[in-house]
């Protein structure tokens, strides 16, 4: 028999509980809730202290607007905000606007407020126990507002179950609040957990704050690493009242994880999986799948453009029209990214006389170029960069750097008349090594290219920009070559008949199982014509049918440009090298393989010096 039921409205306070289980996941939550609304009281000083990763103590300190009893007594109260003044939730330009945050976090621990609004005389407090409200009393307190939430969810014990050790908590709020720290540079933020800082950032100063980009750049190398800094391109760009600012990362500062891409809207922190979709489609011509590039970008929408009503935490958002911001993501970072020419990353040449250490046994530290390489001011873990990070990229560069000069294929050119090498960023050729490297000397030290990766991503380039003139040029083979490719193979291959001759491979059914080649593109000389076939066979094959070429169009020329016949292992003149060098000049994304390698490494003279224990 089942209990009579009852129809009844849930006490207060378990409605706050209940709110409280969407709003309040952890001790993150909570203070991203009580930052956000120190923002928006527009506070110039933040700091947080934690004990027991928040667990047993936090507190939120700023210097805001604050309130008066009266207004505090109300901001407790579920549904009370400031925020919504017109009660029109599509023009929300808070980061607040339910009023739930404050009742939430109450409802499920042991609450104090204390605020004083700025130019009054005296300062109010009010205790809340598990939603119990007192009454406001007379506090000492600056202008500002605090707020401590002492033993968080011990009226919710299920809740206090999911909670991890105090170190993972404090690193989640951490993070938290360095995303928050990404969109204000005007303001300081400070986290300290158990006296130890955590974050300790310092608002930017004025003269920085005037030129907005760069106060917002020095506070994205404070957080997300010196390297960002120095190896990151601006981005600003318009599309139908939306605006996208920020910087990217040159792809060869790339990453295992998408975890160093920090997307914002509206100056809110998201996790968006349009955002990021976005930003891998603008970066796949330049990475491998399985690396990630560092961006911080900032989307200003127009209000009505965009809900962030969508999640509990705030987290989402929804657009209403995705494809404008989709194509302004992907449209500024190429843009962008283009404009930066043939530049690697700095990041390159450090790891490379990393690796160069433990072969000399010369253990006093390299400096990393462009600052500090630490994170003086971001209290980042020091286990976080920049070791790993330079680990990372020796993955890439350790076979390069073990440079054998003598060794059996190594040959020596002097060029015949003397070229300034001054007058060009990859310098003039020197030499070439192992028939696979171009060794050139600049004016300030020595670049070392991947003749093979270079001489791909030129092609990949000339393709690119063949296509969206007047078409790829095509070369009538002398003997058309017949390829077997199997059943599946073929008939894939001759659906993209049309696709494929407008890239200016022109090839037709052939029997059973086998395609004939008759052109190829012009641009990639000869070429091994059977691998090339059978990869792009493939390639189709793993696209499925609905894709149009075009889309992918990135991919297959990728594939395309990988079997050019200028390989490693092929003796250059130095005219040819020299023509090389040149061409990376003039070509954009000219410093990066397809897969996010670099094309080339450049060890500057004052590193090589320091590597001889010369500086
Ligand atoms: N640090 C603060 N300084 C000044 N006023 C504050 C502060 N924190 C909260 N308030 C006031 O209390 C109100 C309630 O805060 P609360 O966080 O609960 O809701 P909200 O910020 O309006 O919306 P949301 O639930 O989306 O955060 C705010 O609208 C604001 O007026
Ligand atoms: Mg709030």
């Amino acid at each position: 028999m089942s209990a009579p039921r009852i129809l009844r409205r849930l006490p207060s306070t378990l409605v706050n509980r209940i709110a409280a289980g969407e709003v309040v996941e952890r001790p993150a939550s909570a203070v991203k809730e009580l930052v956000e609304n120190a923002i928006d009281a527009g506070a110039r000083r933040i700091a947080v202290t934690l004990k027991e990763g928040g667990r047993s103590f936090i507190a939120v300190v700023d210097d805001g607007a604050g309130m008066a009893p009266d207004e505090m007594a109300l901001a407790v109260e579920r549904h009370c905000t400031s925020k919504l003044p017109d009660d029109d939730l599509t023009d929300i330009r808070t980061l607040g606007f339910r009023g739930e945050a404050l009742p939430s976090i109450a409802s499920v621990s042991r609450f104090t407020i204390a605020s004083r609004p700025a130019g009054a005389d005296s300062a109010w407090s009010l205790e809340i126990e598990g939603g119990a409200k007192g009454e406001a009393r007379p506090a000492a307190h600056p202008a500002g507002t605090r707020v401590e939430v002492r033993d968080l969810f011990f009226a919710t014990p299920a809740r206090l179950k999911f909670l991890k050790e105090p170190r993972t908590e404090s690193s989640h709020v951490a993070d938290a609040m360095r995303r928050l720290a990404m969109a204000h540079p005007a303001i300081a933020f400070r986290l300290e957990s158990e006296e130890r800082a955590l974050i300790d950032l310092p608002s930017a100063n004025p003269s920085l704050l005037a030129k907005g980009d760069e106060a917002r750049l020095e506070r994205l190398s404070a957080i997300m690493g010196r390297e960002f800094g120095g190896n990151a391109v601006a981005i600003d760009a318009n599309r139908e009242g939306f605006r996208l600012t920020g910087f990217a990362g040159l792809p060869t500062l790339n990453r295992p994880t998408g975890q160093h891409q920090y997307l914002f809207v509206n100056g809110r922190p998201v996790r968006d999986k349009l955002l990021a979709g976005a930003v891998r489609g603008a970066y796949q011509d330049f990475l491998a799948r399985d690396r990630h590039p560092m961006v911080a970008l900032f989307l200003d929408a127009p209000t009505e453009m965009v809900d962030v009503n969508v999640h509990p935490a705030k987290t989402e958002v929804r657009f209403r029209d995705a494809g404008i911001v989709r194509g302004l993501i992907v449209g500024a970072l190429r843009n962008a990214l283009a404009a930066a020419g043939h530049r690697a990353s700095t990041t390159v040449s450090d790891a490379a006389l990393g690796a160069f250490r433990p072969h000399t046994g010369y253990t006093a530290p390299l400096p990393m170029r462009g600052g500090n390489g630490g994170f003086a001011g971001g209290g980042m873990p020091s286990s976080f960069v920049p070791r790993g990070l330079a680990e990372t990229a020796m993955q890439f560069m350790a076979p390069h750097a073990t440079l054998e000069v003598g060794a059996p294929s190594a040959r020596v050119e002097m060029p015949s008349g003397e070229i300034a090498a001054g007058n060009f960023p990859l310098g003039v050729a020197r030499a070439q090594l192992h028939e696979t490297y171009i060794v050139a000397q600049t004016d300030q030290g020595v670049v070392i290219v991947d003749q093979h990766a270079a001489h791909e991503r030129l092609v990949h380039e000339r393709l690119k920009t063949q296509l969206q003139a007047d078409g790829v040029k095509r070369q009538a083979l002398l003997l058309p070559e017949v390829v077997e490719v199997g059943e599946d193979g073929a008939r894939r291959l001759a659906v993209r008949q049309a696709e494929l001759a407008e890239l200016g491979l022109v090839l037709e059914p052939f029997g059973l199982g086998a395609v004939v080649v008759r052109e190829t593109p012009a641009v990639l000389g000869e070429l091994d014509i059977q691998g090339l076939v059978r990869d792009l066979a493939d390639e189709l094959a793993e696209m499925g049918d609905h894709l149009s070429l075009k889309e992918k169009v990135e991919e297959v020329c990728g594939t395309l440009a990988c079997h050019t016949s200028v390989r490693s292992g092929r003796r250059l003149t130095v005219e040819e090298m020299n023509a090389l060098l040149r061409q990376m000049e003039a070509t954009p994304h000219s410093g990066q393989c397809n897969h996010g390698r670099p094309t080339y490494v450049e060890l500057k003279l004052a590193d090589i010096e320091r590597l001889f224990g010369r500086r």
